[in-house]
């Protein structure tokens, strides 16, 4: 349901963000730009490669930030800066805006019950991964070693964020693979906009 509603609001969500006040997205622009994109993460956002995470449905404000991160150096991989280097901040919202305008449906498997997720993730996750706030991704259906790889960065600093970094700081790696098992075991579909 929230992410149809960011349909409707589109860039005039992203325009009252604090974190982005200047360019509002514009999908139709970013479907071109997407074809930069579509060989790792498809034009929809489901991905290609195991390495891409899916990216289709996703809360827009989180997309532009982690593609101005990876402009910036703030966050690195080597694909992504090489991506995101010819990007302008237009070209980037706009995108963005193309990614998150899908509509992201996860289901747990068969005999598989919302209340043994991870309780400490659940509450900005979601139990079935589908991110509930603005500024967090959705984990159902990653690859599990793309969401280990991730916690293991922020583990030792090489990713930051105020809250992911104090999360994982705590994790072994025991629990951080029982997590991402958690959420790789989720089915994701995205489904395509109308
Ligand atoms: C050659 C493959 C490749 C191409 C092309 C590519 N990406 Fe990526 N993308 C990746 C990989 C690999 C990662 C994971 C990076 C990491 O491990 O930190 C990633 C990560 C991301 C993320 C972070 C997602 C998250 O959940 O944190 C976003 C957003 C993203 N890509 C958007 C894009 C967009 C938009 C384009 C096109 C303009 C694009 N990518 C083109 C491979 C690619
Ligand atoms: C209070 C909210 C909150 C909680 C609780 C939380 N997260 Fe996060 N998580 C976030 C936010 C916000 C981000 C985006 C961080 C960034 O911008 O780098 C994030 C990012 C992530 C990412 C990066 C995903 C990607 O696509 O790159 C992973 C993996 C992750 N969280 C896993 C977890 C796990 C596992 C737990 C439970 C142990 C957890 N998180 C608990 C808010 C939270």
């Amino acid at each position: 349901m929230r992410h149809a509603f960011a349909i409707a609001l589109g860039g005039l969500a992203l325009a009252g963000s604090s974190a982005h006040p200047a360019v509002a997205g514009d999908p139709a622009a970013g479907r071109k730009i997407a074809n930069m994109c579509q060989t790792c993460h498809g034009v929809d956002g489901y991905a290609r490669i195991p390495i891409a995470p899916h990216i289709g449905g996703e809360p827009q404000a989180y997309l532009e930030a982690q593609l101005m991160a990876f402009k910036t150096g703030a966050r690195e991989h080597e694909m992504m800066t090489v991506v995101t280097t010819s990007l302008s901040a237009q070209q980037i919202s706009d995108v963005a805006a193309w990614y998150a305008a899908h509509t992201a449906v996860a289901t747990l498997p068969d005999g598989v019950n919302a209340s043994d997720a991870p309780s400490a993730c659940v509450s900005c996750h979601g139990a079935d991964g589908i991110s509930v706030l603005l500024d967090a991704p959705n984990l159902a259906g990653e690859v599990n070693i793309y969401i280990d790889t991730q916690l293991k960065a922020y583990r030792i600093g090489k990713r930051r964020h105020e809250i992911m970094s104090e999360i994982s700081a705590d994790l072994t790696d025991a629990e951080i693979r029982a997590f991402a098992d958690w959420y790789s075991n989720i089915e994701l579909k995205i489904e395509p906009i109308n």
